[in-house]
């Protein structure tokens, strides 16, 4: 289960990512919000952390305009490991090295086709489960 959520800066985009689980087959749950109405990002980012924090959903994805704010807001959640991307290497690279539960992105920075592409991305990915990394994420978790 993958956990959504936006502000009103990432809404159509959201919509399209929804679209896309939809056609893959893989069930989501929706976060909110659910307009183009301004609303405030960290309550957004709030829910879909507790999702995943919790268990309940396995990922999140958290979109705003730029992907920042909302992608701050999470990364204040003991057990969250929230990614900005706005590339497929990185969102390789950040399952693989940092094992992150939350793919961030600006819907006012990417096209659908990237953005998409991005997803896949991250949801095909698995933690490399290498030492050093596990060790560096270790560090992180202690910190917070
Ligand atoms: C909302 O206008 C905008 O500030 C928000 O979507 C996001 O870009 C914040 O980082």
């Amino acid at each position: 289960m993958i956990a959504l959520g936006c502000d009103h800066g990432g809404y159509q985009l959201k919509q399209e990512v929804a679209a896309y689980l939809r056609d893959k087959g893989i069930p989501y749950e929706d976060c909110g919000c659910f307009g183009t109405e301004a609303v405030d990002y960290p309550i957004y980012a709030r829910k879909v952390g507790e999702k995943v924090v919790s268990g309940a959903c396995e990922k999140g994805i958290l979109i705003c305009g730029t992907g920042i704010g909302i992608s701050i807001a999470a990364n204040k959640m003991k057990g969250v490991r929230a990614a900005l991307c706005s590339d497929c290497f990185s969102a390789e690279a950040t399952r693989l090295h940092n094992d992150a539960n939350i793919l961030c992105m600006g819907g006012r920075v990417l096209g659908v086709g990237l953005a998409l592409k991005i997803v896949e991305t991250f949801l095909n990915t698995p933690f490399s489960g290498d030492q050093r990394h596990v060790r560096r994420i270790q560090l992180i978790e202690e910190e917070k």
